[in-house]
């Protein structure tokens, strides 16, 4: 029997490692608990237009991202994001430019993993809560109770702490996911029907229980029917206030908002509160992805390299090559 390869999670990670494979001739089959693909990349569809409520932009650093996101642009999957920067300290906003490239999914966040996922196999809303293995193949089962296989290989693209769960038949790997703390960031969108008197489109906040906020229609191939902005509450912050109820959040970080933005702040005609409960792992890693080769068992993720865009792709890159070479 020629088994396919089952990939859990539908994020840049597993999207990554599922191009690399099935360009190698590989069949996969792709599971994912959401309805749609991109995970912290994803972009929430509003009354305000699509709202990038997860990762608000990304920075090329390794050499081999810099040539994919070159293709990536010359696809219009991507555009480069030149926002007006500024800084807030103690309050104070000043402007802070700099020479960084940023990039951003166009027309939006989510139109990366959307066009990598292409037409390959998927199953949305199914949430994989064990993955064992027969004799020879692996069977996944999926909260309804379903099963799915027989795969040859099994890759867990997923945020560590749901990862250490799905590798249970490797201890090892388990453990590694299992020691990996992940940050949570609550995101709230604000919308005004009159666009603010302000320059800001981005700013890199301190001291405040906001970490940073966007203007997202500032970016390339947005809606301009309204004024959106999308504000990130600092790990420590949405650490301290995880349960607290969405309307409550919202009114923080608007009020957090007006406050260090330096224009009128209206009333908002749109808000949206999100939990990210996995935002962030605490701390950088340098494991690339992790294997057990000779069981068919892989895990990728932001969180086994730099916990951002880049470090996600490079990862589902690594997972996939190992599985390549174990079997060459
Ligand atoms: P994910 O995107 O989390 O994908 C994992 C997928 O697995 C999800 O789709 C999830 O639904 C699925 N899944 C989980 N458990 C199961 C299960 N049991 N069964 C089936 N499916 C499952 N990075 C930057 O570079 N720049 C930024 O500006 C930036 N800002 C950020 C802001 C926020 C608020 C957040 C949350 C993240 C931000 N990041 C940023 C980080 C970036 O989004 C991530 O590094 C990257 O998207 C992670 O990709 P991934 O594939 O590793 O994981
Ligand atoms: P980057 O190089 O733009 O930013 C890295 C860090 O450098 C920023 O966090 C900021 O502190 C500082 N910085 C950069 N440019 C600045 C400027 N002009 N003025 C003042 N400070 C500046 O991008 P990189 O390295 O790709 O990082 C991605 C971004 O994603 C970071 O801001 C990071 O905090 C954010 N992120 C947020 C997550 C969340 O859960 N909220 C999760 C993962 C990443």
């Amino acid at each position: 029997m020629n088994a396919s390869i089952a990939i859990i999670g539908t994020g840049l990670a597993g999207l990554s490692a599922a191009q690399v494979l099935s360009a190698a001739g590989h069949e996969v089959q792709l599971f994912d608990k959401s309805r749609g693909s991109g995970g912290r990349m994803a972009s929430k569809r509003s009354d305000v237009g699509s709202l990038d409520l997860g990762a608000q932009y990304f920075t090329a650093r390794d050499r081999r991202f810099v040539e994919v996101v070159q293709q990536w642009q010359a696809r219009g999957w991507v555009a480069e994001w030149t926002p007006s920067l500024y800084n807030s300290q103690v309050g104070q906003l000043s402007p802070s430019p700099d020479e960084q490239v940023r990039w951003v999914g166009s027309p939006r966040m989510s139109a990366i993993t959307r066009a990598l996922l292409g037409g390959l196999p998927v199953h949305f809303s199914c949430r994989i809560t064990e993955v064992f293995r027969g004799d020879q193949y692996w069977t996944l089962l999926d909260a309804e109770g379903e099963s799915h296989g027989p795969f040859s290989h099994v890759l867990v693209a997923t945020p560590a702490p749901q990862a250490s769960a799905l590798l249970a038949a490797a201890p090892k790997l388990a453990g590694a996911a299992a020691s990996v703390l992940m940050e949570p960031t609550w995101a709230v969108a604000l919308a005004f029907d009159t666009p603010l008197d302000t320059r800001v489109e981005g700013c890199f906040v301190q001291d405040s229980a906001l970490d940073w906020l966007a203007r997202d229609r500032s970016k390339p191939g947005r809606d301009h029917s309204h004024d959106t902005w999308v504000l990130h509450a600092t790990s420590a912050w949405s650490r301290q206030h995880l349960d607290l109820p969405k309307e409550a959040v919202i009114e923080h970080l608007h009020g957090a908002f007006a406050e260090m933005i330096g224009c009128a702040v209206p009333p908002p005609s749109f808000t949206l509160a999100h939990r990210w409960l996995y935002a962030r792992p605490a701390q950088a890693h340098q494991w690339g992805a992790l294997a057990d080769a000779d069981l068919g068992l892989y895990a990728c993720g932001d969180w086994c390299l730099s916990g951002r865009v880049e470090g996600a792709w490079l990862s589902g890159q690594d997972a996939a090559r190992r599985l390549i070479e174990h079997l060459a």
